[in-house]
C-alpha cells in the first residue's frame, strides 16, 4: 500500500543537528557515506534490443554494476545473461560465438549453454568448477534489462507509471559519465530547489513523494518552464509552458519519468550505473507511443528531436555544477526530500553473487 512520506513528511526519527553558526536546526538526519552500497542489487539497462537483435548473432558484453555481462540471443530467439569472463581463464565470451543456444569461448572453445553450465569442452570433460553466473534478462519495450544480485534480492522489472494502449518505442540513448557517486547522481532527481536555480522552472505546489514498496518511490510535482535557452523556448511554443511530472525511481538504478505538458507526453528513462567511488554512467533513454506514425521517418525524427530536448535540459546539471560532494552534516530543512531520498538509497542492498550452496 502506498504512503504519501512527504509534504507533509510524517513524524520521523529527527536529530538536533549544529550550524556552523552554532543555531540547531531541526532536521531528519542522513546517512553517512559509507552506508550506501558500492553497487546496488538491482536491474540495470544493458543496451536497446537492436543490439543484440539476431538469433544466434554476435554477443556481446557490457560493464554492469562493477561486472561484465554478456548477452546472447540464441538460436530460438531468447535472450540470455551471463559472466562475461570465462571460468577456465577469463577470457570476455562476448568474442566467442553463439551455437544453437549456447555460446562458446573464443581462447579454447569451451561451450556454456543458458543456465551457465558448460557443455563442452574440446579436450575432455568439463570439470566441475565449470559454470558462469547467470543474471536474469528482460527484453521489453525495444530495451533489455539485467538484473544484478541474488534471486533472494530479485524484484519485478519497473516500467513507467502509465503507459499508452499502443506500447512505446525507444529511441537512441544518450550516454554520459556524471562525476559523481551513485547515490548522489541518483538523489539529485529529489533536490527540487535546483530545478529553479539549474533549470529555470518555477515549482508550482509542493512537491509530493510515495512510497512505491521497499524499492521504489515516486516523486510528483509541477512547473513552469520559465527559461531563456532555445529549448525552453521551443517548449513553450509548441508543447505548453506548464508540465507535471511524475518520476519512478527504482532501487538506485532507475528513474522512469514522464513529463506531460498541455500538447504533449515525454517518456524518459534514466539509468544508473556505478563506475567507482566517484563516477556514475548513465544512460537516457527517449520513448515515444508505438503507432504507425511514430515508427516513420518523420515519426522517428520527433523522437530524435525529444531526445535533443531532454539532453540539454540534463546539460545544466553536467555543464553548470562541477564537482558535488557529499556532505550530510551541511543538509538543511529545505533539502527534506533529498533527505528522505538518501536515507532510502542507503537501505538498499548491495548487489550479492547468487548462492551455489
Ligand atoms: S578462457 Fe575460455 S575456454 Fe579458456
Amino acid at each position: 500500500m502506498r504512503r504519501t512520506m512527504s509534504t507533509p513528511l510524517p513524524k520521523a526519527p529527527a536529530l538536533e543537528l549544529e550550524s556552523s553558526l552554532g543555531r540547531s536546526c531541526d532536521v531528519l538526519s542522513a546517512p553517512d557515506a559509507s552506508s550506501f552500497a558500492s553497487y546496488p542489487a538491482s536491474w540495470y539497462f544493458f543496451g536497446p534490443s537492436s543490439s543484440v537483435q539476431k538469433p544466434g548473432g554476435s554477443p556481446v558484453s557490457r560493464q554492469l554494476a562493477g561486472e561484465r555481462v554478456v548477452v546472447y540471443r540464441g538460436a530460438d530467439g531468447v535472450l540470455r545473461a551471463l559472466d562475461a569472463h570465462c571460468c577456465h581463464m577469463g577470457a570476455d565470451l562476448a568474442g566467442g560465438e553463439v551455437e544453437g543456444n549456447c555460446i562458446c569461448c573464443p581462447f579454447h572453445g569451451w561451450q556454456y549453454d543458458g543456465d551457465g553450465r558448460c557443455v563442452m569442452v574440446p579436450s575432455g570433460a568439463p570439470p566441475p568448477f565449470a559454470r558462469q553466473g547467470v543474471h536474469p534478462v528482460v527484453e521489453r519495450d525495444g530495451c533489455i534489462f539485467v538484473f544484478r544480485g541474488s534471486s533472494l534480492q530479485a524484484f519485478p522489472l519497473p516500467t513507467f507509471s502509465a503507459l499508452p494502449r499502443e506500447g512505446l518505442v525507444p529511441g537512441r540513448p544518450f550516454r554520459f559519465d556524471g562525476p559523481w557517486p551513485w547515490y548522489v547522481t541518483f538523489a539529485n532527481g529529489f533536490d527540487i530547489q535546483h530545478m529553479t536555480c539549474v533549470h529555470d522552472r518555477k515549482l508550482l505546489g509542493e512537491p509530493i513523494v510515495e512510497e512505491l514498496g521497499f524499492h521504489g518511490r515516486r516523486l510528483r510535482y509541477r512547473t513552469e518552464v520559465c527559461g531563456r535557452s532555445l529549448a525552453d523556448r521551443a517548449l513553450r511554443a509548441f508543447v505548453g509552458t506548464e508540465v507535471d511530472v511524475t518520476i519512478d525511481f527504482w532501487g538506485g538504478t532507475m528513474a522512469w519519468v514522464i513529463a506531460r505538458f498541455r500538447h504533449a507526453t515525454s517518456y524518459v528513462l534514466i539509468t544508473f550505473d556505478p563506475r567507482d567511488n566517484d563516477t556514475t554512467h548513465l544512460q537516457l533513454v527517449p520513448f515515444q507511443r508505438n503507432t504507425l506514425w511514430n515508427r516513420s521517418p518523420i515519426g522517428r525524427l520527433s523522437l530524435e528531436l525529444r531526445r535533443l530536448l531532454t539532453i540539454s535540459f540534463l546539460r545544466h546539471d553536467l555543464d553548470d555544477l562541477g564537482e558535488v560532494i557529499y556532505r550530510p552534516g551541511t543538509l538543511v530543512e529545505a533539502d527534506r526530500n533529498l533527505i528522505q531520498a538518501y536515507r532510502w538509497l542507503a537501505d538498499l542492498p548491495a548487489v550479492e553473487p547468487e548462492s551455489t550452496g
